[in-house]
């Protein structure tokens, strides 16, 4: 691989150890992807940040990086933890875990990461720019910002993520090059009946079928809304490790089918309607009518989706024997708390927590086994990080709001 004197520099341990090892597997990486030579980030966003999955062992790997003053070159913004930093009690997170999670924190801040913990960046605290390149390791991130942003990554893992923010770089390959950013499958959806989990829905369904490189290009009948279409990313990104896909005349590479297509004919046409809908629902979930938690914002919850929820809630009382807890960046719960929807939520009984979510926070510990979201990658991912005794239904807001209050 072609690489500058100052990458060079970098590899030969010119700037220090752990430059160096960074610099080995980003060079590695690339030349396994087959990449000629690497290229220049500004921006990257890491996951792995919950104490639940990052463990000890990254505890003192990143408390050693830091005591040996590395730093990382781009800007970097972190995923959710494990808990609420400010209202972890609320949460009943047990001490010895908060412990943890804030020495893990602690040590990112030290690298020179930004202490976001949001899945949700792009709306506010780390904004790509469309054609950028940057290192973003967060499925539902990731598949967000190249396919409605048009910025450009590719799947990072939270330690090859770190190690492009460290040395500023990653190989120029895969979804940073225009020809394979193309659709492959065309799919036709009839969505005339679809509510909002629905799209998350057909993502768990498409994910399914297609392999992580395919990239389908939908038609809808309406346009989506932002929030359906991050529902939709995350669930394929959840059950196909997708990480693009178009939606012909709204997203910004697909202006019409033959643009999204590179003026190709596609491989495959699919075609989804309500029933595929329902029956993904069937296979994946069980019903849920008496749930004893409703968790709600994966990936985090927008303003104008908490807007929303506090709509559906006015003049309603959750049920005394159900948590119902919304999950989004402090950024919009600082701002929320200025408007009228936040008392809303709160009155009825609702509760809002920043910096962390249904899935990374240590929700085994909270003694809830039926849960409601309207969430599919929540659902098809809490069963599996807290234990198979956690059953999760996915259903709309106006159906979660309708079954936990009185
Ligand atoms: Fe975000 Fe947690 Fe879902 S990190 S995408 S809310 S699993």
């Amino acid at each position: 691989m072609y690489l500058t004197d100052y990458e060079e520099k970098m590899l030969d341990g010119e700037y220090g150890e752990w430059v160096s090892r960074a610099m080995k597997l980003i060079v590695k990486l690339g030349e396994l992807a087959g990449a000629e030579r690497l290229t220049p980030i500004r921006r990257a966003h890491l996951s792995g940040i919950s104490y639940k999955t990052a463990g000890d062992a990254a505890i003192q790997l990143l408390e050693d990086m830091a005591n040996d003053n590395v730093r990382v070159k781009a800007f970097t913004t972190l995923n959710p933890a494990g808990i609420d930093l400010l209202s972890w009690k609320e949460m009943g997170i047990p001490e010895e875990f908060v412990v943890k999670q804030k020495r893990l924190v602690d040590a990112y801040v030290r690298l020179g990461a930004k202490p976001t913990l949001t899945c949700a960046p792009y709306f506010f605290e780390n904004v790509p720019e469309r054609n950028e390149v940057v290192a973003f390791a967060e499925s539902s991130a990731i598949i967000f910002v190249n396919s409605v942003i048009g910025a450009r990554t590719n799947r990072h893992g939270s330690l090859d993520a770190l190690a492009a923010a460290i040395v500023g770089r990653v190989a120029l390959t895969g979804l940073l090059l225009d020809e394979n950013r193309r659709a492959n499958i065309l799919v036709k959806v009839h969505d005339e009946a679809f509510r909002e989990n629905d799209f998350g829905l057909l993502g768990l369904h498409i994910g399914g079928v297609l392999k992580p490189t395919d990239i389908p290009a939908f038609v809808f009948q309406k346009n989506p809304s932002i929030n359906e279409l991050r529902l939709l990313g995350a669930a394929l990104a959840a059950s196909g490790a997708l990480a693009m896909f178009h939606v012909i005349g709204v997203t910004p590479e697909a202006k019409n089918q033959s643009m999204a297509f590179g003026g190709e004919t596609p491989e495959d046409v699919l075609i989804v309607d309500k029933r595929d809908i329902i029956a993904t629902r069937e296979k994946y979930f069980g019903e849920i009518n008496e749930p004893d938690a409703a968790f709600i914002g994966c990936p985090h919850a927008s303003l104008e989706e908490i807007r929303y929820i506090a709509s559906l809630l006015k003049g309603r009382k959750i049920k005394e024997d159900v948590k119902f807890w919304i999950f989004t960046s402090r950024h919009v719960l600082n701002a929320l708390k200025q408007e009228t929807a936040y008392q809303t939520i709160i009155k009825a009984g609702g509760r809002i927590f920043a910096d962390t979510c249904m899935v990374v926070a240590p929700i085994e510990f909270l003694g809830v086994k039926k849960i409601l979201t309207n969430s599919s990658k929540a659902a098809w991912y809490i069963p599996r990080f807290s234990g198979g005794e956690i059953f999760v239904d996915v259903r709309s807001l106006n159906e979660i709001i309708n079954i936990i209050t009185i």
